[in-house]
């Protein structure tokens, strides 16, 4: 069957690699992503072009095209690929709002009463931000409406000092139209640690995998930037050391009534729901939807897959999902990214990554934000490859994860402490100060 992946990243290189030994792969994409390279037959091009994306899918003969990043979905990519007659897994613009429009999702919760919202507001204008912020007596989430590329989301206690501060960053999600819409949610902000949860999702029947944690500040300690996600893990009973099972099932729950009440209100959503969720002491709360596997997350649950990935992908567009198995091992994902990420300062150099060396410690590379040139691999300014250990324990699979982190040489930063006892404890230390309060 020949089947096409669109997208760049090291999401997608994970997604092709889950795919490559069943079917004749195609890829679409806007780098030389050299892990994609080697096991596909490419076009370089820009993935947002959803109409190019279509033609080279028609000239090819491509079966079934498999959707990574959300830019190509907001633009309607799937509605482009079903013209030509070919289904997919990745869910039409309509149904992607649930990612791309927040005040969407925000509604959908409310019109259909599922569980796990939070208290939100959507505003149009900075004069009602002035006056709600002076009378809340919580400290709120800033949330410009629409794609921000997860770097336009703003926290009281974090990013912003107070909500005097979220009103001036309000001030200016407006001023600039960031997002490219004129429009900004204030959430109250929920207290706890956060989780992920995927799931595959026919339209009708969804399947989760194994829970993820990621880890978005820059610096080890959970300090510096909010970024692209610095690395992840997952646990040998797809639980985390603080989500119990009646946790993770009351999550699953919220995504299934949500995939319902996505189908009664617009198109069935087909493709991959990624939750993010905040475990409060008042159980998961449902923190944003995203409408494809998240990054780095996608690349610990791919490689835990026992179910072949053409199999599921065939289910979920024949409207035929049935189940996903995994196998009950634990997994660590770090990102490699250049010195000074999210700055730029290294970007045009050359990383040399010793794959076979990497391989044979039973680790795996997937390449994100690179382009392979003649003389070698080159960083752009942002996450360069993603380093993934499989172990019987997570402490197993972070000792391998370090160890082949080392074999990656050139002005890059890793965090050390993803997936380490010691952050592990701190999570759950939380967790536990949490419920006893
Ligand atoms: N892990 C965050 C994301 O995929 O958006």
């Amino acid at each position: 069957m020949k089947v096409l992946v669109v997208g760049t990243g090291a999401r997608e290189h994970a997604i092709c690699d889950a795919l490559k030994d069943d079917v004749e792969l195609y890829a679409y994409m806007s780098k030389n992503n050299p892990g994609i390279a080697k096991i596909s037959t490419y076009k370089i091009g820009d993935e947002g072009e959803v109409d190019k994306v279509a033609e080279f899918a028609k000239e090819n003969g491509i079966e079934l095209a498999v959707i990574g990043p959300e830019a190509p979905l907001g633009k309607g990519i799937v509605n482009a690929l079903e013209d030509v007659g070919v289904p997919c897994v990745g869910p039409a613009q309509e149904s992607a709002r649930i990612e791309t429009d927040k005040s969407f999702m925000r509604n959908l919760f409310e019109k259909y009463e599922i569980a796990g919202s939070v208290v939100y507001k959507v505003f149009d204008n900075f004069d009602d931000i002035d006056k709600f912020l002076d009378e809340f007596d919580r400290d709120v989430v800033v949330k410009p409406v629409g794609l921000t590329g997860g770097k336009g989301v703003k926290i009281v206690g974090d990013h912003l000092r107070d909500n005097q501060d979220a009103k001036l960053y309000a001030k200016e999600v407006f001023e600039t139209e960031m997002g490219g819409f004129a429009k900004v949610i204030l959430e109250e902000k929920i207290v706890g640690e956060e989780f992920t949860i995927q799931a595959f999702c026919d339209g009708e029947h969804l399947v989760a995998m194994p829970a993820a944690q990621d880890h978005p500040h820059a610096f080890e300690n959970d300090q510096g930037l909010i970024t692209g996600g610095m690395g992840s893990y997952t646990d040998t009973d797809g639980l985390l050391p603080f989500l119990s099972q009646e946790d993770y099932d009351a999550a699953v729950a919220i995504m299934k009534d949500t995939l319902k009440a996505i189908a009664k209100e617009t198109t069935p959503y087909k493709g991959i729901l990624y939750g993010q969720f905040m475990l409060s002491k008042d159980g998961p709360k449902l923190i944003e939807y995203n409408a494809r596997f998240g990054d780095p997350e996608c690349m610990n649950v791919l490689p835990l897959l026992k179910t072949p990935m053409i199999d599921i992908c065939k289910d979920i567009v024949a409207g035929e999902l049935k189940e996903a198995e995994f196998e009950d091992l634990a997994t660590v994902c770090k990102y490699i990214v250049p010195d000074g990420y999210p700055d730029t300062p290294h970007a045009g150099e050359i990383v040399e990554v010793d794959e076979e060396g990497i391989e044979k410690l039973g680790a795996k590379v997937y390449y994100a934000a690179v382009n392979e040139e003649d003389d070698g691999i080159h960083l752009s300014g942002s996450r360069a490859l993603g380093i993934i250990a499989k172990g019987k324990t997570i402490a197993e699979a972070e000792e391998i994860a370090e160890k082949a982190c080392g074999l990656v040489k050139g002005n890059v930063y890793h965090r050390r402490d993803v997936g380490t006892e010691a952050l592990l404890q701190k999570r759950v230390d939380h967790m536990k100060s949490i419920l006893d309060e």
